[in-house]
């Protein structure tokens, strides 16, 4: 009895110490004031006007880890906006999981742009629509990085798995520790069908708010990767794959959501499709 209680207060314990707060974890490197922590740390915003976006990444490094975010993107019209939200290491051949916002006119939908970069190679995307709007309520992107896979995951429903498949000669991202970066910046040149709509800046400021950043990650600290948790179970992300019920849930996702799929775009690679398309 006293043990279970002692469990259960631990846990709570646990729990409560990786329910992050943006002064904690995270740093705006980039905006002139564009990016701001409030609410004790609680709710972030990044804004872009004509003069400047902003960003932020996070404090650790990590090598692997499960990273979810609560993100509202930029209501109204946000033609020509871009709002990121990745991982990436350093250096001239890095590795990157990325998910990118691209903005559009009011009640036009916003695109999901994805990728996946491994030795400074991306080449690897897929676009998407989402199911809901975006800009009215905050909803939960999640980056899952373990050995085995990359699950890219929106309010818990898998979009897009990129899995190892170093055994058939396909590059994986797991030497290089990343960190978590965000950004909204504008990119009406090549966002909106190849600059065809320009960014009203008569609405500017535009706006994206951050809440629940959450890393169940490996921290990489001069030069070792130490795990949050002491307790396996709630290190089960490092060997997590999707069960029978995500799977359906991809398959949903990829016949009625998906717009675009290099590894569809015979066109583009007219010596063949990349092996993790074939693999
Ligand atoms: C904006 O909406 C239009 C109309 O649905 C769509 O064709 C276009 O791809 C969208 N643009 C972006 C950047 O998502």
């Amino acid at each position: 009895m006293k043990i279970s209680v002692l469990v259960a207060v631990l846990m709570a314990f646990v729990s409560v110490a990786s329910a992050a707060n943006f002064n904690q974890d995270i740093a705006v490197t980039w905006g002139d004031g564009r990016g701001k922590i409030l609410d004790n740390g609680q709710l972030l915003t990044l804004s872009l006007d004509k003069f400047s976006g902003s960003g932020f990444q996070s404090k650790n490094e990590y090598l692997f880890g499960k990273i979810d975010m609560n993100i509202k993107l930029v209501p109204g019209n946000s033609a020509g906006t871009v709002t990121t939200y990745y991982l990436r290491s350093q250096g001239t051949t890095w590795d990157e999981v990325d998910f990118e916002f691209l903005g559009n006119l009011s009640g036009d939908p916003y695109t999901v742009h994805t990728n996946v970069y491994c030795g400074g190679k991306g080449d690897r995307e897929q676009q998407f629509r989402l199911w809901f709007d975006p800009t009215k309520d905050f909803h939960t992107y999640s980056l899952l990085w373990n050995p085995q896979r990359i699950i890219f995951s929106v309010d818990g429903t898998p979009i897009r798995e990129f899995k190892n498949l170093e055994s058939a000669g396909v590059p994986f991202p797991k030497r290089q520790p990343m960190r978590v970066y965000s950004s909204l910046w504008n990119a009406d040149d090549w966002a909106t069908r190849g600059g065809l709509i320009k960014t009203d800046w008569s609405q500017a400021p535009f706006t994206a708010s951050y809440r629940n950043y959450r890393a169940d990650a490996c921290v990489w600290s001069s030069g070792k990767s130490s795990c949050s948790s002491s307790s396996p179970s709630r290190n089960a992300w490092l060997s997590q794959e999707l069960d029978v019920g995500s799977q359906r849930r991809l398959r949903w996702v990829r016949k009625n959501y998906m717009i675009y799929n290099y590894c569809a775009d015979t066109k583009r690679f007219p010596r063949g499709l990349p092996k993790e398309c074939t693999s």
